[in-house]
């Protein structure tokens, strides 16, 4: 494959020459992937899950014994856009000139297929005709059925999961969950941006899906590895960067991989054939001014209280207990019942996150330029 003009990828995945890293998560999921094993992704928005997956699909594209099919569910409705979408999938996986593409084109002519193409992209899309809602799960389980009694591990990435609770049919959890104790050679891997209808999907003792996968958490990418990769992109176009240009951009961004990706196309895009401080300084200050009317519509959307308090937060980069005295009075934020119900809103929207599973938990903005503008304004 040809270089790209700049290898800082802030959206999809374009193989592992522009990935960084995570040697471990993929090893652990691909090690799942090929012993059956369901797995539950959980991690905060833009870390990387779905570039993750895509990581570990990539190297089994046209592999004969494991076929690796993704599906973003985040544009479905319902069950029948669900089943589509998974069609389509399966139909992109195996076209249909194949002996296996094929057999699954006879197997849905039951449901009366139409194919439509994308008038942008021309990729084709499989439309199943089902109307009564027996026939609507008939279909789904023919689909996984099939695949799961052709000789071939199958594994399903299903991203945007927590979309299913948007399904009129309110038993899509229970449907799915009995579906996925009948297969055999069938693996899933479910992750969502949402993390808290996640939380409530998998980890709920009461819900169809409690305990049925194994929950793997994606963190940041430690900050040694980041630098190196960064460095080694440099070097590939000729370029060098200082040392202390990459502990800028780490603590800048907070390592948080979308924001730590998109510095870096924006400072490599200046094209210096020596990358300073000062470039990244100046980088800053644009990136800051472009998103700054994004700023400005969050203030909209936030009382004055939480403006405050998401303000205060932002000053602070980690916070270990909001609702302590001395965060209180340091930014003259009012009551502990304030902060409070404050945070909670903060959450709900997704301003902030809640950073647990470690020795001392904290509290810190979700978008890390927002973070910034906030602290200097
Ligand atoms: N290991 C990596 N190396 C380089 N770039 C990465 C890596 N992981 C992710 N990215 C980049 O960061 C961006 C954000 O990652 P991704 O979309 O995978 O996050 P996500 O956790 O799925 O986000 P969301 O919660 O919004 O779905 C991606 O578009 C991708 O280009
Ligand atoms: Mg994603």
């Amino acid at each position: 494959m040809e270089k790209l003009p700049n290898p800082f990828l802030s959206s999809g995945y374009m193989g592992s020459a522009y990935f960084c890293n995570r040697k471990l998560e993929t090893g652990l999921l691909t090690n799942y992937m090929q012993n059956g094993i369901h797995v539950a992704l959980f991690a905060i928005r833009r870390i990387g899950k779905t570039g993750l997956i895509s990581h570990v699909f990539h190297p089994f594209q046209n592999s004969k014994k494991v076929a690796c099919i993704y599906i973003d569910i985040l544009s479905t409705q319902n069950l029948s856009d669900f089943t589509n979408q998974l069609a389509t999938a399966v139909y992109n996986r195996f076209p249909a000139q194949k002996s296996l593409g094929k057999k699954f084109m006879e197997m849905v002519q039951l449901f009366r297929p139409t194919i439509t193409f994308d008038e942008l992209t021309g990729s084709p899309s499989l439309m199943l005709s089902v109307q009564t809602k027996a026939q609507k799960e008939k279909s789904l389980a023919q689909i996984f059925t099939f695949l799961d009694s052709q000789n071939i591990r199958v594994v399903f990435a299903i991203d945007e999961f927590q979309q299913i609770l948007e399904y009129p049919e309110t038993n899509t959890e229970s449907i799915l969950r009995t579906l996925m104790q009948q297969l055999k050679n069938t693996s899933f891997i479910f992750c969502g941006s949402n993390q808290k209808l996640m939380h409530q999907i998998f980890n709920s003792a009461k819900r169809p899906f409690f305990a049925s996968c194994t929950s793997m958490h994606l963190d940041a990418i430690a900050e040694s590895d980041y630098k190196k990769f960064i460095a080694t992109k440099f070097k590939e176009y000729n370029r060098t960067i200082d040392a202390e240009c990459l502990d800028f951009i780490c603590d800048f961004t907070c390592l948080h991989t979308f924001y730590t990706q998109n510095f870096c196309f924006n400072l490599f895009s200046k094209q210096h054939a020596h990358t300073t401080l000062e470039h990244a300084l100046e980088t800053a200050v644009e990136i800051l001014k472009i998103n700054e009317s994004t700023f400005y519509q969050y203030k909209n959307l936030l009382t004055k209280a939480q403006w405050n308090l998401l303000t205060a937060m932002a000053k602070e980069e980690q916070v270990f207990q909001p609702q302590a005295k001395s965060f209180i009075q340091k930014y003259n934020l009012g009551t502990p019942a304030l902060v409070k119900r404050g945070l909670e809103a903060l959450l709900s929207k997704e301003m902030i996150y809640y950073q647990s599973g470690i020795e001392k938990p904290y509290y810190q903005v979700y978008d890390k330029f927002l973070m910034r503008w906030l602290s200097k304004n």
